[in-house]
């Protein structure tokens, strides 16, 4: 019996573990995360290390986006920052913040998708369906949105889903 429980639970960690070490580089022994890389070198100047945020610079992204990657239109909108950069004032558990995020639609598909997977891999949410290449670049090909229409995409995905 203890054993069937224990072999369940491994189970389970073998899942919320693949996301988190499919991607490693070649001959890596070392357990990088996938996508920390290009999270380190794009993200987390603003959101930090830990995708936690800083006040008057950037919100917090761990324990939040995994929640909103739940949603399809969740998952287009986290696209649509990416590419279109975001302007204005947003409110983020209770901190608001009138920042301004550079578009990163310069980066790789697979780089803008290991960045959020990253964030998503620190949170406990075996169940989220990480991002794939595929599906950043089929949202790299969708009309470029002004800062206003982004906080409007946000305030809808709010009402629809939200708080978040
Ligand atoms: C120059 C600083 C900066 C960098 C670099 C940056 N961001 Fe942001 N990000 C922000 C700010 C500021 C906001 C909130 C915008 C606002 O205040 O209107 C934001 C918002 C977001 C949001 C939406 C959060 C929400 O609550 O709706 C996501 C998702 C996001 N960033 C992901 C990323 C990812 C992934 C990267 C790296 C590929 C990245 N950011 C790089 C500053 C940055």
């Amino acid at each position: 019996m203890k054993n069937a429980i224990n072999l369940k639970l491994l189970a389970r960690l073998c899942f919320a573990a693949m996301p988190v070490f499919s991607g490693f580089v070649g001959s890596q022994l070392w357990a990088a995360p996938v996508g920390i890389v290009p999270y380190m070198a794009n993200c987390s100047s603003c959101h930090q290390p830990k995708g936690q945020g800083s006040a008057n610079l950037a919100p917090k992204l761990t324990n939040r986006i995994g929640k909103i990657a739940t949603f399809d239109d969740g998952r287009r909108y986290m696209l649509s920052v990416v590419f279109n950069g975001m302007a204005g004032r947003v409110v983020v558990e209770n901190m608001p913040f009138l920042g301004v995020m550079t578009p990163l639609g310069s980066l790789k598909d697979e780089d803008i998708a290991g960045a959020l997977n990253y964030i998503m891999s620190l949170q406990n949410m075996p169940q989220i369906k990480p991002f794939t290449a595929a599906e950043v670049k089929a949202a790299r090909s969708l009309p470029k949105k002004s800062a206003p229409q982004m906080t409007i995409e946000r305030q809808k995905l709010i009402a629809a889903h939200g708080p978040f």
